[in-house]
């Protein structure tokens, strides 16, 4: 679809500003669904993360930390009354009066050694018992927390040899700070899901007006749509339809009075011409007869004009054959037409087109071309969200100056550059507007023919 002037114009100082933050952009959604969802769900996550730092920090910090001193008090006490009690027997009770009260396998292997050097540690849970070993064994010590499921193995230095502690990873760890966590990430699950369910279908009305919106752009009917939605869409909706039926009766009331106008002129014009014929033979006379015949051919043209605006419907077309259709008629009038169907030679490109009004469209340029050039080179090719036919010729062409100005009704150029030709200057007129009826345009540009190259746009 071609832009709407504000947004083809060169950008004006005010965009052109230079915006500290347009890189933030890139990273945002862009579509309507993602902005909401990202609006909805930042305070959310934010806010469930400012806790869940906060919990951390308060409360699983101390949780943890209370209960790595509690075990690292439970082995300095073992140690204390190992110190006191001589014998295997004694230490032997001592083992088993720990594994009774606090819940604690003590063992210990004689003559053994620590490995060298300090151990690196992982985690909040080693950190925190590390500091508490420090601080209540004072002896050298060595973790391993994965010695089996659910159990931690410490193993501290005695002068004699080696003394390992098993105990249950409960015992160090607070379980109830897991299920904090996964609430948080539950519920926000349960919001996001929800929150996507919801807008979803407060997005979906949206979608569908700007379906609509797009396809009475390029000329194609969607009588189904029905405003739906949130009240400012169904508002939007609303004014969309009222503006459509403005349009379609603008269009009605303008081709109505043209073709009123044509119609009327024609009874006048006719009975001039009979009153001429009746007059002598004179040069002024003459001129007048070639005058009443040139306002004939403009009457004619305006009919024609009013005529294809007329009720044709859209309906699915095939291009390729189109063209040749097209093609064909200009070469049993005598023209040379080279036809190029590029990728549509093999495939078949179908659109929803006005059938008759874009062959009239083309057969216009080719004419033009014909006219103005000795052969005509019809392409059709493929183009960004569009299908794009070229028509190209070997004549003199159109200086850019004059390119917007050949479009206008009864605009000629200067008849000694093309002496024997009789138009009205209404062909450009007719082919720009049965372009923009399908929501496209007529642009003209340089032929690397030599001539006038004018490039019809088609937005599928
Ligand atoms: N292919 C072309 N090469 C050179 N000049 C052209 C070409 N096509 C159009 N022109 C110029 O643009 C003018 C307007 O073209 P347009 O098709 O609107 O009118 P026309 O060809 O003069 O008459 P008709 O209404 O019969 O088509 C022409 O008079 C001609 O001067
Ligand atoms: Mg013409």
């Amino acid at each position: 679809m071609a832009l709407p002037d504000a947004l083809s114009r060169p950008p004006t100082a005010w965009q052109r500003r230079p915006r500290p933050f347009r890189w933030v952009k890139r990273f945002l959604p862009r579509t309507l669904f993602g902005r909401s969802l990202m609006i909805m769900m930042t305070p959310v996550v934010l806010a469930q993360a400012i806790a869940t730092f906060v919990f951390y920090d308060r409360h699983w910090e101390t949780m943890t930390n209370r209960l790595a001193f509690g075990v690292a008090g439970e082995i300095a006490m073992v140690i204390d009354q190992m110190d006191r009690t001589a014998g295997e027997e004694g230490r032997n009770g001592v083992f088993v009066a720990a594994a009774r009260t606090m819940d604690i396998l003590v063992t210990f292997s004689p003559g053994e050694r620590l490995p060298e050097g300090r151990q690196r540690l992982r985690g909040i849970l080693e950190t925190t018992l590390a500091k508490a070993l420090d601080e209540r064994v004072r002896r050298p010590w060595w973790l391993d927390t994965n010695v089996a499921h659910e159990w931690i193995e410490i193993r501290v230095q005695m002068p004699d040899g080696v003394l390992s502690v098993l105990s249950p990873e409960r015992r160090l760890f607070s379980f109830t700070s897991y299920l904090f966590i996964l609430w948080m990430i539950g519920s926000q699950l349960v919001l996001f899901t929800v929150a996507i369910l919801f807008m979803r279908n407060q997005i979906r009305p949206i979608r569908r007006l700007a379906v609509a919106a797009d396809a009475f752009g390029k000329g194609r009917d969607t009588p189904e749509f029905k405003p739906e939605g949130a009240l400012e869409v169904r508002q939007a909706a609303h004014a969309f339809l009222v503006m459509r039926e403005r349009i379609r009766r603008q269009i009605r009331q303008r081709t109505e009075m043209l073709a009123g106008v044509s119609h009327d002129l024609r009874t006048p014009l006719t009975r001039m011409k009979l009153q001429l014929a009746m007059l002598p033979d004179h040069p002024e006379v003459e001129e007048l007869k070639a005058d009443v015949a040139d306002m004939e051919t403009m009457v004619e043209g305006y009919l024609a004009f009013a005529r294809g605006e007329g009720g044709e419907a859209p309906q699915p077309v095939e291009l390729g054959s189109l063209l040749q259709e097209v093609a064909g008629n200009a070469r049993r009038e005598g023209g040379t037409v080279a036809l190029d169907l590029g990728p549509a030679a093999e495939d078949e490109v179908v659109l929803p087109l006005l059938p008759a009004t874009l062959k009239r469209c083309l057969a216009n340029l080719v004419g033009n071309a014909l006219r103005y050039g000795r052969q005509a080179w019809v392409t059709l090719r493929p183009a960004p969200g569009a299908w794009e036919v070229v028509v190209d010729d070997d004549g003199p062409g159109i200086p850019p100056t004059q390119r917007e100005a050949v479009f206008r009704p009864f605009q000629r150029l200067d008849p000694s550059r093309n002496p024997e030709t009789g138009g009205v200057g209404l062909g450009l007129t007719i082919a720009r507007d049965a372009a923009r009826r399908h929501g496209g345009d007529v642009v003209l540009e340089d032929s690397p023919r030599g001539g006038l190259r004018a490039v019809v746009r088609l937005p599928v």
